[in-house]
């Protein structure tokens, strides 16, 4: 399974990247708001800022929700860098810009996916990349890793393409059962990345290890 990281954070951006984990970036409006990240052409200069740290994929999201907005707005995106992925998301006119984008050959990912339907959908219209949202599912008491679960194996039986984004990734916990669920990348924030390292049998362990390697030392 890869690993993107989920925000517009420079300095998050880089620490993932410098770990050496880093496949590609996931942004949303939300993300752009929250790193101080506001107005359309900051937004579009700290694409190309993300852009140019990560070799991967980066996804930068559509604010239009009409089609030809929709294309519009995600070519210039395209344009911006070549690993640029065009974010749309998961409404009709959305679809019909997938397709559109597809046949094109631009990269797309489709987001706010919510269930197997919605990812047959995105599927069949050429998405790159579908984004079911565990987190936001799991918060209404559904099952998200159970809907990754069912979009891998419908994807498997029909041999879409399209790979699976899991996406509002809450937890440590939640990506090794994303990817046991066969989703094909986790975007997460870099504090849920950073809570696969922890253990306490570790620290302990390398407490005594030192420790002991001291006393030798003394
Ligand atoms: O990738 C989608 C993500 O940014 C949403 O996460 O935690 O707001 O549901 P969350």
């Amino acid at each position: 399974m890869r690993f993107f990281i989920d925000t517009a954070d420079l300095d998050q951006i880089k620490e993932a990247h410098d770990l050496g984990v880093l496949d590609g970036v996931t942004t949303n409006p939300s993300l752009m708001a929250k790193a101080g990240i506001t107005g359309a052409k900051n937004i579009e200069d700290h694409y190309k800022k993300i852009a140019s740290i990560v070799e991967g994929d980066v996804s930068a999201e559509v604010i239009a929700t009409d089609y030809a907005g929709i294309v519009a707005e995600g070519e210039y995106l395209a344009d911006l860098a070549p690993n640029i992925v065009v974010k749309v998301p998961m409404i009709r006119e959305g679809i019909k810009a997938i397709s559109h984008f597809s046949g094109k050959g631009i990269k797309t990912n489709c987001t706010l996916v919510f269930s197997a339907g919605q990812a047959i959908l995105a599927a069949k219209a050429g998405a790159t990349y579908i984004s079911p949202f565990v987190g936001r599912v799991d918060d209404i008491n559904w099952d998200g890793i159970g809907l990754i679960e069912e979009i891998a194996e419908l994807y498997a039986i029909q041999m879409y393409d399209t790979e699976i984004l899991a996406a509002s990734i809450r937890n440590a916990r939640h990506i090794v059962q994303a990817a046991k669920a066969g989703a094909d990348i986790a975007t997460c924030p870099l504090h849920t990345i950073l809570g696969l390292l922890k253990h306490p049998l570790t620290d302990i362990g390398l407490a005594k290890f030192l420790e002991d390697y001291n006393k030798g030392n003394a």
